[in-house]
């Protein structure tokens, strides 16, 4: 049975986690999908839970065990995911660490797509996700600190901070992706996290380890 800790630097605070990847359907055995285990949200989770805080976790498809004393939701889409975080407010904090896909299939095919005689080529046309990030931001139960994550596979700290401004973030966290040193699937990363005036490095080091540090910056940075 695991200590969950009911008094730390969070304590009394409510902190909403999105984590993983979403899949968005094209037909019943076919999706759109990405490389997130969910690995860094379910990290972040467990850290802010273990800064005595009341934790929410909204999954998208993965395979993690559920840390001890975290409520979690399971979603599957984006929309799913999107009205599952709305409907998860009013909360202190919100991170965002889900790799929530951009697009998502027009229309789902009712049947499996069959491929037809004489083509060599499949045109799905994809149509804009809801922003989770921008929404939460801009709700009327808005939390207190909004904290997003960006994926970059170069020029992190200009995408980050565009990011940060465009999406009206107290927070981001920046990792590497698609490169052999950190973001999805590995149990390590190094993020740098950018805010108005700032910025720091936490890591490299174990996703647990540097969710950890996370939670530390973002309680620091709660207003009281
Ligand atoms: O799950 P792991 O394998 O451990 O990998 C961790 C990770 C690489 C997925 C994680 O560290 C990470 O970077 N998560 C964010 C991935 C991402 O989608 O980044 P982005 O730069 O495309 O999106 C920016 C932010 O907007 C993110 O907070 C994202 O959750 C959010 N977003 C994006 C699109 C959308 N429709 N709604 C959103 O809320």
């Amino acid at each position: 049975m695991s200590h969950v800790p009911t008094a730390g630097p969070l304590a009394g605070k409510r902190v909403l986690v999105s984590a993983g990847p979403t899949y968005e359907d094209i037909d019943p055995v076919r999706f759109v999908g990405n490389r997130s285990s969910g690995k860094m949200g379910f990290a972040v989770a467990a850290a802010a839970r273990d800064a005595g805080a009341e934790v929410v976790l909204v999954a998208g498809p993965v395979h993690m065990d559920t840390p001890a004393g975290v409520s979690r939701i399971d979603v599957r889409s984006a929309a799913q995911m999107h009205a599952a975080v709305l409907g998860a407010l009013p909360a202190d904090v919100y991170v965002g660490a889900a790799a929530v896909a951009d697009f998502t299939p027009r229309r789902v095919s009712e049947h499996k797509i069959k491929k037809t005689a004489g083509t060599d080529t499949l045109v799905l046309e994809l149509v804009r996700t809801p922003d989770i990030l921008a929404d939460v931001s801009a709700h009327p139960q808005r939390p207190a600190l909004v904290v997003g994550f960006a994926a970059e596979t170069h020029d992190v700290a200009r995408y980050a901070r565009g990011k940060l401004v465009a999406k009206r973030l107290d927070l981001i966290a920046a990792n590497l992706v698609g490169g052999a040193e950190g973001g999805f699937e590995r149990d390590d990363n190094a993020l740098a996290v950018y805010w108005d005036g700032g910025e720091r490095p936490l890591g490299p080091a174990s996703k647990h380890e540097v969710a950890a540090q996370l939670v530390d910056l973002i309680a620091g940075r709660l207003p009281a």
